[in-house]
């Protein structure tokens, strides 16, 4: 069994945080200009020690970006483009269910690019003066990344069609009859924008952007190479099986692997177990709630919902939010997304489905009867 990370390197001083796992909408976790940190990953660390621990994992360069080909491709392209016409980067769009990268993907561009990268938070931008605030601030070319655009204020979005245009912004001076518009101009920058829901983006807004691209579920050998990678930075031995079971844990999603790894690293050291092998890793998951297929308790709860309570009858998202206690929008952007994936889910017009494979993997392929019921709850 070939040892891929027991070599003690000294942390890159250039590298930065990440932050993504699997989460609620992030509310109000970002103030515009600070990026997200995910304070499920390290409750003990002072957020700035957390900030620096997650920057550090992030890859810093679109070279050592693991996974999203196609869309490393067209950005490949995209850069070299602007660059030679020395303008900047076209507004992009990138949306995808959350923990795949599209953060880290916007701290890429602007590294590529070579200019400054304002993160915010559409919540954040309540009112026109938060966003005026950081439109005039941008200095030319760099690049300002709203995560979950879906999510911005009618005011704040109408502020943004001329800036994404024409890089102008209108502001209105005065009230009533003597309110007079004037018209500011802005040095040209990139918007990037982040969603979930991109169905949920109002047309003229989607339209603005040159670029609309998704990011996908990551496959099962590059996340593995992206755990070696995490497991090399946070100095922490693995082989590749132990590496393969997390990464097969992680549901398609990078933050997740990097998550799981870090809760295998503390029973890994707690139990002075050394290197994180296949069973040592199966051993750490199991432990804390992670099945084989990544699934938690949350996601199995939804399962058995369906399966149990309703018997295969489409179910509408708002009673499932009512009966398992979770929040809609959550089970709907954080849950369903790789629950549909991996074939365990449809949605139909008429409501969800737990499908056959899902029955089988929960063991339930008989409904439990009505006197069975209070038991799971
Ligand atoms: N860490 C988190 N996501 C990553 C990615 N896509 N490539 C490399 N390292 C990562």
């Amino acid at each position: 069994m070939a040892i891929i990370s027991s070599k003690k390197q000294p942390p890159d001083p250039d590298e930065s945080p990440d932050s993504e796992a699997k989460q609620s909408p992030k509310e109000s976790l970002r103030q515009a200009g600070q990026p997200i940190a995910d304070k499920s990953l390290n409750p003990e660390a002072s957020p700035d020690e957390e900030g620096k621990q997650e920057e550090r994992l992030r890859p810093q360069r679109l070279a050592d970006y693991i996974g999203q080909k196609d869309l490393k491709d067209v950005l490949d392209i995209a850069i070299k483009a602007a660059q030679g016409r020395k303008e900047s980067l076209d507004h992009l769009l990138l949306y995808g269910p959350p923990g795949l990268g599209k953060t880290t993907m916007s701290l890429i561009l602007a590294t590529e690019m070579g200019v400054g990268c304002k993160i915010t938070t559409a919540p954040a931008l309540e009112r026109p003066r938060d966003i005026v605030g950081l439109l005039i601030n941008l200095k030319p070319g760099d690049v300002l990344f709203i995560d979950e655009i879906h999510r911005l204020p009618k005011v704040t979005e109408e502020i943004l069609y001329p800036a994404m245009e024409d890089f102008r912004i209108d502001i209105t001076i005065g009230k009533g009859q003597s309110a007079q518009t004037r018209s500011l101009s802005l040095p040209p920058f990139t918007l990037v924008g982040a969603t979930t829901r991109v169905g949920a983006l109002t047309s003229p807004l989607r339209d603005r952007f040159g670029l609309v691209q998704r990011l996908r579920f990551y496959e099962l050998d590059e996340l593995t190479e992206i755990v070696v990678r995490t497991a090399q930075i946070l100095h922490t031995p693995i082989d590749q099986e132990g590496a393969i079971e997390i990464a097969r844990r992680a549901r398609g999603t990078p933050r997740i692997a990097n998550r799981l790894l870090k809760r295998v690293r503390d029973y890994t050291e707690v139990k002075a177990l050394g290197l994180i092998t296949g069973t040592i890793a199966s051993e750490a998951l199991h432990l804390f709630n992670v099945d084989p297929c990544g699934l938690d308790w949350t996601d199995r709860r939804l399962l058995q919902v369906l399966i149990e309570r309703f018997d295969g009858r489409p179910v509408g998202l708002d009673t499932m939010a009512a009966i398992t206690g979770e929040d809609a929008q959550t089970i709907e952007e954080v849950y369903e997304p790789y629950l549909l994936q991996i074939g365990y889910l449809q949605r139909t017009p008429r409501g969800r489905i737990a499908t056959a494979a899902a029955r089988a993997h929960l063991g339930l392929t008989t409904p439990l009867s009505d006197n069975q019921l209070p038991l799971l709850f």
